[in-house]
């Protein structure tokens, strides 16, 4: 049985040790592929492998429909866009994420990024702090839970939308929640966004929505670049020179923008949202031990397809 880690953005080197150990610990064969440039490396080391741990990496038809004997992917992670779950399953392919295994690292750069934006990306001219300023968390899963926490602490004044989680449940973190996302944008300085990309939520972050932040608001993208409609984020821009956005996942119009609105606009290199040795570790033993739970058990537990 081989077990293959394709990142394309490497783990931490701790994480990969004991992600190896894991998988040579219950007789598997343990095989890595870091750094690649192309997908037809990714399809020819997935060929072989039984089982596949991966990240960002893009899980597409073509690498499903290449491999000959996989019967498992595991997204290190939260988001499973980049796989093609209908692939999968029509090859009868078991696709799993390893959900909060990551989130801290996402909601503290999520905090971080607002840090650096309300300083003026560190320029040395004063800048404004985030006490006692709004912050809307859109969608309350397990980053904007751990969002709302870390905000609370830096003394924000912290709401959310989520019409998938019971009011109940948000209020009992002290969070006010919101009954239409219209609701959250108009009300809060700060959004930081947490939805993942489906058919629904891409482009679902637009004019009518961003227009509505009051003065000097900002929009914190920790989550995917796809949510957010890049032209109508250009329009509001050139409109509103006191809106920023601030993204982890630069956007496919990043050198315009930062050409045009240095500054209201900071993209990080890479997302470096889960880049963290604890994110790593942590996702990366998830992954390992629902895969030997998988094949030894039959345990599908965390299976999105
Ligand atoms: C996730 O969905 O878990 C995050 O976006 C992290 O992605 P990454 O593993 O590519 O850093």
């Amino acid at each position: 049985m081989k077990v293959l880690v394709a990142t394309e953005k490497p783990f931490a080197q701790e994480a990969v040790t004991q992600i190896k150990n894991i998988i040579e610990k219950n007789g598997y064969e343990f095989a890595l592929l870091e750094k690649y440039t192309n997908s037809n490396q990714l399809i020819n080391e997935v060929s072989n492998s039984d089982a596949v741990i991966i990240r960002s990496d893009k899980i597409t038809k073509e690498v499903i429909n290449a491999s000959k004997k996989l019967k498992i992917v595991v997204r290190a992670g939260a988001g499973y866009d980049n796989v093609d779950l209908e692939a999968a399953t029509s090859k009868g392919i078991v696709v799993m994420n390893t959900p909060g295994q990551n989130s801290n690292a996402v909601a503290e750069l999520a905090l971080g990024l607002m840090v650096y934006i309300a300083r003026g990306k560190f320029n040395g001219k004063p800048g404004t702090e985030l006490k006692g300023k709004t912050l809307g968390i859109h969608a309350y899963g397990n980053v904007g839970k751990l969002v709302a926490t870390i905000a609370k602490g830096f003394g924000m004044k912290v709401s959310a939308f989520d019409p998938f989680i019971s009011k109940e449940s948000i209020e009992a973190d002290g969070v006010k929640v919101y009954e239409t996302v219209e609701d959250l944008y108009s009300n809060n300085q700060y959004i930081s966004l947490h939805i993942p990309a489906t058919e629904q939520t891409k482009n679902s972050i637009n004019y009518n929505l961003l227009s509505i932040m009051p003065k000097g608001a900002t929009l914190i993208n920790t989550a995917r670049k796809e949510v957010v409609n890049e032209n109508d984020l250009v329009k509001l821009l050139v409109e509103r020179s006191d809106f920023k956005y601030v993204s982890d996942i630069a956007p496919n119009n990043a050198e315009e923008l930062l050409e045009k609105f240095n500054n209201q606009c900071y993209f990080t290199p890479k997302k470096m949202g889960a880049q963290t040795a604890e994110a790593n570790i942590n996702a990366g033993i998830a992954a390992a031990n629902q895969i030997v739970n998988f094949f030894e058990n039959g345990d599908t537990t965390f299976k999105v397809n």
